[in-house]
Parts: C-alpha cells; sequence; structure tokens
C-alpha cells in the first residue's frame, strides 16, 4: 500500500515538474486582460484594442465612446472583436491557451481620447482610455527595443515609460523594436510581457499605443502575427503617416530584398514632399556592438538615395546615436542619423566606442534607454533616457525637406 502510494506522489511530482518545465499551467484562468493598443496604418484615424479572454470564454466585445461612462449601455459604439484562440507552433505547447480578441476601431478622430470597456465573464471591465494620433505635423514619440530577458529592468522601464507620459501629455506612442521575449514560440513569455505593460506603460486608465516591430527572437512568426494583429497584413512590415512626416516599420527577419525593398522604394518616392522620413527596424546597419546585418548594403542606400532622416536600430543591448552618415562618411548636410540600439529590459553591453561613426560625432553608452522623439513642421528633437529618466542625449537633426525636393531621383 505504502509502495503505491509513493509510487502516485511520484507520478504527480514528475508531471508537476514538467508543466513547470514546459512552461504549461501558466494559463490561463484569470481575468487579467493583457490589453493593448495597436498602431498599424493610419493611427489618426485607426487603433486596434486587442485583449484575452480565457480559453473557457470564447466571446467578447468592446464598447467605445469619446466620453466617459459609468454603465456600459450608455457608450455610443460597440463592436465585436476578432476571436481566435493563441496557438503556439513548439513542442509540448500548452492546451487551453486564451482566446486572443482584436477590435479594428475605425473612422476615429484624430488627436481624441476614447474611453472603453470590454465585456467579459465577470461583467464589464473596469474603463480604459487611448489617444488617437494628433492631427497637424507635430507628434512626439518612444522608441526602444530588447525587452527580452530582465524582466526586472523590463518593468522599471516600463515604469519610466509611464513616469515620461505624466511629465509629456505629448507623448502619443511608443515604437517596440523586437525581441519582446527570449523565446518567442513560448506563449507563457509573452503573457508574461503583456502584463507588465499592461500594467505599467499607461498613465492612469490611458493606455500609450504600441507599434509593433519583429525582432529576431519573434521565431514564431504566427504568434507575433497573433499578438499584434498581422501588422502589414501579417508581413511585419508597414508605413504609417503622422502629418507630413512617415514613418516605415520595416522587417529584418524576412528578406531585405524582393518585395519588401520593392514596397519600400516606393513608399519613399512617395515621402518626396514629408518633412520627416524616419524608418525603424530591428537588426542594425550601424550596430557598436555586433557585425552590421543585410540592412547596411540592401537598405542603406535606399535610405540615401532618398534621404531619409532618421533611421532606428534595436538588437545590440547598448545605447547609441551615430554622427550624420552617408555614403560611409560624415556628412553634416546629407547624412542620416542611425540610433537606439535595444536597453528596455535586457543586460546591456559594452558598446564599441570607437567606431568612426561613434568617435567622430555620435554617442554610444551602455545604458537601458528609451528615446523620445518630437517633430513638427521645422524641428525634430532626439532626447534619450536613461533608466532613472536622467537625459544621456539631446540631438536636434537638420530638416532635409528643401534637399530632398531639389534632388531628382531616378528610380
Ligand atoms: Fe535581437
Amino acid at each position: 500500500m505504502l509502495g503505491i502510494m509513493r509510487f502516485i506522489l511520484l507520478i504527480i511530482a514528475t508531471v508537476g515538474s514538467l508543466r513547470l518545465l514546459f512552461g504549461c499551467g501558466a494559463e490561463t484562468s484569470d481575468e487579467s486582460l493583457r490589453l493593448r493598443v495597436i498602431w498599424e496604418r493610419d493611427p489618426q484615424h485607426e487603433s486596434t484594442v486587442s485583449w484575452l479572454t480565457p480559453a473557457s470564454v470564447p466571446s467578447s466585445k468592446i464598447y467605445y465612446d469619446t466620453a466617459s461612462h459609468a454603465a456600459i449601455d450608455d457608450y455610443q459604439w460597440q463592436m465585436e472583436p476578432e476571436s481566435q484562440a493563441i496557438a503556439e507552433s513548439r513542442l509540448f505547447s500548452q492546451r487551453a491557451l486564451p482566446m486572443q480578441h482584436h477590435a479594428r476601431l475605425l473612422n476615429l478622430q484624430p488627436g481624441t481620447t476614447y474611453y472603453f470597456r470590454v465585456a467579459r465573464t465577470k461583467g464589464p471591465s473596469e474603463e480604459f482610455s487611448f489617444r488617437t494620433a494628433p492631427e497637424g505635423n507635430r507628434v512626439t514619440l518612444l522608441f526602444g527595443g530588447d525587452s527580452r530577458s530582465d524582466r526586472s529592468m523590463r518593468r522599471k522601464m516600463n515604469e519610466l515609460v509611464a513616469r515620461l507620459m505624466q511629465a509629456d501629455n505629448e507623448i502619443a506612442g511608443l515604437v517596440h523594436g523586437g525581441d519582446y521575449v527570449a523565446d518567442g514560440k513560448n506563449w507563457a513569455e509573452w503573457s508574461e510581457w503583456l502584463t507588465d505593460q499592461e500594467e505599467l506603460v499607461r498613465d492612469g486608465s490611458r493606455l500609450l499605443p504600441i507599434i509593433p516591430t519583429r525582432g529576431n527572437h519573434e521565431t514564431d512568426k504566427e504568434l507575433f502575427n497573433q499578438i499584434w494583429n498581422r501588422p502589414g497584413e501579417g508581413k511585419d512590415y508597414f508605413a504609417q503617416r503622422y502629418g507630413k512626416a512617415g514613418l516605415l516599420i520595416l522587417n529584418t527577419e524576412e528578406s531585405l530584398s524582393g518585395d519588401q525593398f520593392q514596397w519600400m522604394e516606393s513608399q519613399l518616392q512617395g515621402l518626396k514632399d514629408a518633412h520627416w522620413i524616419i524608418a525603424n527596424y530591428h537588426k542594425p546597419a550601424y550596430p557598436v556592438v555586433k557585425m552590421p546585418s543585410a540592412a547596411r548594403g540592401i537598405w542603406v542606400p535606399l535610405f540615401e538615395k532618398y534621404l531619409v532622416d532618421l533611421v532606428f536600430e534595436s538588437d545590440g543591448h547598448a545605447f547609441k546615436r551615430t554622427t550624420p552618415i552617408f555614403q560611409e562618411a560624415k556628412d553634416e548636410l546629407r547624412g542620416i542619423i542611425y540610433a537606439g540600439e535595444g536597453g528596455m529590459g535586457v543586460k546591456q553591453r559594452t558598446p564599441q566606442t570607437s567606431l568612426w561613426y561613434i568617435a567622430d560625432g555620435g554617442i554610444a553608452l551602455k545604458a537601458h534607454h528609451v528615446l523620445k522623439l518630437r517633430i513638427d513642421e521645422q524641428n525634430a528633437v532626439l532626447e534619450t533616457f536613461g533608466e532613472d529618466m536622467q537625459i544621456l542625449d539631446s540631438y536636434t537633426l537638420r530638416p532635409k525637406l528643401a534637399l530632398r525636393q531639389q534632388t531628382e531621383v531616378k528610380p
């Protein structure tokens, strides 16, 4: 009898260990929504609100309005989201993964606060809000990447984002440069990441919209696309306009040439009259830690042909802001600034400060960081904040619009 009891206890302990080992059991009977607001192509008029419900609650609904309400029936609009069970591609996937809901809200007004609640098993959620991108040419965005493997620093950096939002009401959205989690195939890691950002990257009930970029740790493309609602129709590259400024979100995890290259060139042709042209992607062309990515040979000539102003990069785990670079030399007139390179919750590395594009007018530091870019018709100011909200770097960009308009570009 004692032997049988020992055997049963051994089985229970083994199953428990395997569940811990493979990340099972982390899901999902709780009612945490893991809310996100996602911006893709037209942040002035569209936003996607995304949330989770337990696997046992397959349907949900969003109620929203430009005014705050105490009762769910008072909201002007409601919408059934697109819903799908989260699916991992990895071996030993959890069995009862939560339901993912995406409500793509269209025909929104620029610079407007939208209040919302979602309906779920325990009744309506508390009220949350988000704000669409402002009308006109003035906008402020945060940029930061690499939040994958130092959870306490990730939470600290999320708190920093919340503090920056409180200090600067014009902050409109956060561009995340990729490598959210260490194992992009593991839902349990994504679940933690979403919990951390929902709790901290907001000012009170206001959620900061996220503009997603794919990193090399997002190895499960389908899971990435489920979480971020298939940006760029699942290609993970897309373009945004903020008034007369253009922002290109690119994908270094698929071919840099071919379709993506041709799409990028057509976008850049359409931005000749843009006040500012900004690009963002994960693996750096001008790194301070690793070797240059393929972007150096494939994308940089295109950036230079169309006189891009500013490029954000991630992946290296250090902060850098280069000197203005054009045709592999410093050029104050035509040069492009490359900034990043990932410090939102991952151990930081020591950068190479002797590189010519750092030593001659740039900066590189081993420091967690988030960058804030404020642009209007004439000015673009890039400030970098360290983990204690100290300013690590401040740089004013020289506009290139006139130069761009004078330059004849041969396709
Ligand atoms: Fe990376």
